[in-house]
């Protein structure tokens, strides 16, 4: 930034997937204690989740995301047609968070991802425009109830709780999309035990996930213990405590008086990880 000569009117461009948005916000958050940036997001996981919300994290030696900023861009542009080039696998991650959005969110959302499920994967973009969209507008209502993340944004960390243990007990070997949509599968069934969620509802989930051909079971060779250990290391915890934000019907989180996150005993999350063993 120094070398190109960035003064306090210098606008930072962020073309690319969500490492690449989440660096240009970064950059914008901090140079001169904050510049002006606009998002172009290219992957689905950044135009759905990434991009919006104003929230960029770096990963540093010691841990994903420990350096970050609040810095929301004055633009964020969206084309759907960068679609056609992107590859299966980072498609279902940008998927998995669109299922989480319509789950917190939108009933009506989950219908329309799963009617448009085949022209969605032949990469058809009209299809995509009106769907990114809604899925947009879900995140952006949230963060702007809560932007600093002291209550009810913390419903987009539905599925993350056991989704990010499962990405750190497999030392990040598969995808964060893959990971949340076990730990969507994974959370429904938890809140289903606690009796928060109805056995319907889990269902709904579960079939909403294969006909979008999202995996619900845990990765070969990871033990439900050391997932169990993992949830220990994320960094939502609260003085120690893990804290799951979950499902209480389909488009509708859970509240316990005015918190939206709760403790989840072990031996609930492990019988529930045992039943989704491969
Ligand atoms: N700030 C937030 O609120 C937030 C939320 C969710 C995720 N994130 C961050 O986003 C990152 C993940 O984003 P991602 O899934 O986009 O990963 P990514 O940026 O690594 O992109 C995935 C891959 O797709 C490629 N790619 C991007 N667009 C393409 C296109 N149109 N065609 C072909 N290839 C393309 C990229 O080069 C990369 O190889 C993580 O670092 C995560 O921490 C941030
Ligand atoms: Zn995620």
């Amino acid at each position: 930034m120094a070398d190109r000569g960035a003064g306090r009117d210098a606008v930072v461009v962020g073309l690319g997937g969500g490492v690449t948005t989440d660096l240009a916000g970064f950059v914008a958050a901090t140079w001169m204690r904050g510049i002006a940036h606009v998002l172009v997001p290219t992957s689905l996981l950044a135009m759905v989740d990434a991009a919006v919300g104003g929230k960029s994290g770096v990963d540093v030696p010691w841990g994903k995301n420990l350096v970050g900023a609040f810095h929301q861009p004055v633009a964020v542009v969206v084309d759907p047609e960068t679609l056609s080039t992107l590859p299966d696998r980072e498609l279902d991650c940008g998927l998995a968070e669109m299922v989480k959005h319509a789950l917190i969110a939108d009933s009506n959302h989950l219908q329309e991802l799963l009617s448009a499920a085949e022209e969605l994967r032949e990469g058809d973009a009209a299809a995509w425009g009106p769907l990114i969209t809604r899925s947009i507008r879900i995140k952006a209502e949230i963060v702007h109830r809560d932007e600093f993340e002291v209550g009810e944004r913390a419903v987009l960390n539905t599925g993350h709780t056991i989704g990010h243990a499962i990405e750190a007990a497999a030392r990040y070997g598969i995808s964060h999309g893959h990971a949340v949509s076990v730990g969507l599968a994974a959370e429904a069934r938890i809140a289903a035990r606690l009796g928060l969620l109805s056995d319907e509802d889990v269902q709904r989930v579960e079939e909403a996930l294969s006909t979008l051909g999202l995996p619900q079971t845990v990765p070969e060779g990871l033990e439900p213990t050391s997932i169990l250990a993992a949830t220990r290391l994320d960094k939502k915890g609260r003085a120690g405590q893990v804290r799951y934000s979950l499902l209480a019907g389909i488009g509708r989180p859970s509240k316990q008086g005015v918190e939206w996150t709760r403790e989840v005993p072990d031996d609930v999350v492990i019988a529930v990880l045992e039943e989704l063993l491969p």
